[in-house]
């Protein structure tokens, strides 16, 4: 079984191709229902699928452990796959430690660039296209060899995990300070171009988008900063601040095709 989770469709390619390539169902962290009652074969393989945010991973993922039944993966391998814009940092330790916290051993965890969706702060925008064309290019070979080490059963992740410089710094400093200080808070709002379609409130992991007052989306303090709904509006009519009104969006192209 896949579990992913992904805001922009990066994630969700990556769980569809693996689903493809290894015959194995997949299911987002929202579809909490199928993945309590699907019931998994005997040493059935299980991959975790999600984005890295801030050098960790996304935290509807880490979430998602936290809330799993105790030894929900025992006696299954266990590998996760991280999509990132450029490295890791130390996300594969603070997934490993989670995990063993539910009585699960992770084998290992790999990861693929993909376009970057981080947009928040000053200098961080998505990928010019010729960077983001260059990135899906080379996303299926990646897939491929993730693909065979996991077919393997192998947990050589040396060469198929990027954690970047000063990793552990990354993980241990700005992901503990993105966890307790910098998720929750938002400072988005609707533009005039908004047409209330609703559109981000169906598609926010932490239900934190209300159509209120005058329907027009507001943000509550849920907010875990996946940036779905600034990149997904069909109108473009999200904006934080004035921070993102310069910077480009992005949805990966090939979420579309229908689920196989
Ligand atoms: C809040 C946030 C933080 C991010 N932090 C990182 C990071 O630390 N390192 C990195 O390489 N990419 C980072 N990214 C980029 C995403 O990991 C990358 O674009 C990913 O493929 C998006 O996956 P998705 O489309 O499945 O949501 C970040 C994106 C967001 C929204």
């Amino acid at each position: 079984m896949i579990i992913y989770f992904s805001a922009t469709g990066n994630s969700f390619w990556v769980a569809r191709e693996l689903s493809m390539r290894l015959s194995l169902p997949y299911f987002s962290i929202q579809e909490a229902k199928k993945i309590a009652t699907y019931e998994m074969k005997a040493d059935e393989t299980c991959i975790l699928v999600m984005p890295i945010h801030a050098w960790g991973p996304a935290l509807p993922m880490l979430r998602f452990i936290e809330d799993l039944e105790m030894d929900f993966f025992a006696g299954h391998p266990l590998y996760a796959v991280c999509t990132c814009g450029d490295d890791c940092g130390w996300a594969h330790r603070v997934l490993r430690k989670a995990l063993h916290q539910k009585g699960a051993e992770l084998r290992a965890t790999f990861s693929i660039q993909m376009p970057n969706t981080y947009i928040l702060l000053p200098g961080f925008n998505v990928d010019t296209p010729s960077i983001e064309r260059a990135k899906l290019e080379a996303a299926p070979t990646r897939v491929r060899r993730i693909t065979e080490m996991i077919r393997k059963g192998g947990n050589d992740m040396h060469t198929l995990y990027h954690p970047g410089t000063f990793a552990s710094l990354k993980t241990n400093f700005l992901y503990s300070l993105f966890r307790r200080h910098i998720s929750g808070k938002t400072s988005f709002q609707a533009t005039d171009a908004c047409n209330s379609c609703g559109l981000c409130v169906r598609i926010c992991p932490t239900r934190n988008i209300r159509m209120k007052p005058k329907n027009l989306p507001t943000w509550g303090k849920a907010c875990v900063q996946c940036l779905a709904c600034i990149h997904r509006c069909p109108r473009r009519a999200i904006e934080c601040g004035h921070i993102t009104q310069k910077k480009g969006r992005y949805v990966n192209p090939y979420i579309y095709k229908s689920r196989t």
